[in-house]
């Protein structure tokens, strides 16, 4: 293991880019802030740990249940969450380190002025000693206008969270699966947020894509249910993902922390480069979110208990985590450099699950048919078998060792001439380094 301190968010933005796990957006014309795109290998990591989720969560659960609603929804549902109101307040940052605080609280004025504010404001510095940005007034939800007239009546979203086309569908869901209480709705899809400063690479990004799970309950049951997803969201990054306990700790929100929805929360935080951040989030939703669109859709959304005969409105357990965010967990917890031979090499070390290629097949050397031939036909039966396998022939095989041990490819596997005498075959251990003989049948 190597020392933890050692991992920068430079490292793993450079290695990002060098093999093609992700790249800026627009990187051609100057990149845009808070955009990036997935490369091949990147596509390939996200895709891993979407349906290991995805497994974890729907797959494997009897009450949980999918869907996959529009980012754009009809505005009046973020009247009603919340979000057109929530997060309409004067704003100021601090320029350092990003954090952000209502400009009226620390103006100590009752005022939205964003004139008077920054009068007020302009010889502050922030609680942490830094300058401050100039106060404005911050919706964080991205607009949009729905057909040819760009007038108020046609303004619309981009959802700020996948959770709410879940609770717009949670009759729906219920009445179509015959679902009785408890039961859950999980979905994962792009949600947007306009943030004033985003920073440390995927980690604050303005276009995420977040994996949300509702579980609709019974008020006495909150908080059963809300350990049981609290544990569900250590467990997964313990042991699914194989996140090391060091780099994980709990955070509990205190009541100035908490979502405008949430009656409490609990982060587990990672230690990511610039610290240790918020990675998932289990939250309690009370019937905030239900008994608002009740008020505002006018649609009864009560549920019937058929065994005592009441008749309430379910509570809410969320369980919530963005995608960039466990990659970016994943690769900073993989990541190492290591000493063999007197050389330096950086290895991912990646549950084998995870890895975007389980092997690398290589020839020995490119420039003899009959060793190519040989190879490539191991590469094809890998492949039926595995599905994401790589030939890689390009440079020597030290080259091609470190170039797999940077993208966390568990197994090489290289074909020499005693291979076409024996049909076997090297392979070669990224986390040891060890290389054994292998029937090729046994592979
Ligand atoms: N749904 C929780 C969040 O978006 O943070």
């Amino acid at each position: 293991m190597s020392d933890k301190n050692i991992v920068k968010m430079d490292d793993i933005v450079s290695l990002a880019k060098r093999r093609g796990f992700i790249f800026q957006a627009s990187e051609i014309y100057g990149g845009l802030a808070g955009f990036w795109d997935y490369g091949p290998l990147g596509v390939e990591l996200a895709n891993k740990l979407k349906a290991e989720w995805w497994k974890a969560v729907v797959t494997e659960s009897d009450n949980v249940f999918g869907v996959d609603g529009a980012i754009i929804q009809n505005p009046k549902l973020w009247e009603a969450s919340g979000h057109v109101a929530g997060f309409t307040d004067p704003m100021v940052e601090d320029t350092k380190n990003g954090k952000r605080y209502r400009a009226d609280h620390l103006a100590g004025v009752d005022s939205t002025d964003l004139n008077e504010l920054a009068e007020l404001l302009k010889d502050k510095v922030s609680p942490d000693g830094n300058p401050l940005s100039k106060p404005r007034v911050f919706n964080m939800m991205m607009k949009t206008w729905i057909g040819p007239v760009e007038d108020d009546s046609a303004v619309a979203y981009l959802r700020p969270e996948t959770a709410g086309s879940i609770f717009t569908n949670y009759e729906n869901v219920r009445e179509t699966m015959r679902a009785k209480l408890p039961f859950g709705v999980a979905q994962i899809g792009k949600a947007f947020r306009n943030e004033i400063s985003p920073r440390d690479f995927i980690f604050r990004v303005r276009e995420l894509e977040q994996m949300e799970m509702q579980y609709f309950i019974k008020e006495s049951d909150e908080n059963s249910t809300y350990e049981s997803w609290r544990n569900f969201a250590w467990d997964f990054l313990t042991e699914r993902l194989g996140i090391s306990k060091d780099n994980l700790q709990w955070h509990e929100h205190e009541e100035n922390e908490r979502a405008h929805y949430a009656k409490a929360a609990h982060d587990i935080y990672f230690r990511f480069p610039q610290g240790f951040k918020e990675l998932w989030g289990t939250h309690n939703r009370g019937d905030y979110d239900l008994s608002n669109h009740q008020r505002v859709s006018g649609k009864d959304l009560t549920y019937f208990e058929q065994a005592s005969g009441e008749r309430y409105l379910p509570h809410v357990i969320e369980s919530s985590v963005g995608v960039g965010r466990i990659i970016l967990a994943v690769l900073v917890d993989a990541y190492h450099e290591e000493e063999i031979n007197g050389e330096t090499r950086v290895v991912l070390k990646l549950k084998p699950e995870l890895a975007p290629y389980k092997f690398a097949v290589s020839p020995l050397l490119k420039n003899k048919p009959e060793l190519v031939e040989k190879a490539r036909e191991v590469y094809r039966m890998l492949k039926k078998k595995h599905g994401n396998v790589m030939w890689d022939d390009n440079g020597n095989i030290g080259k091609r060792y470190r170039r797999q041990d940077e993208i966390g490819t568990p197994y090489c596997v290289v074909i020499d001439f005693d291979s076409l005498e024996n049909n076997d075959v090297t392979i070669r251990d990224r986390d040891t380094t060890e290389q054994k003989r292998v029937k090729i049948s046994e592979l």
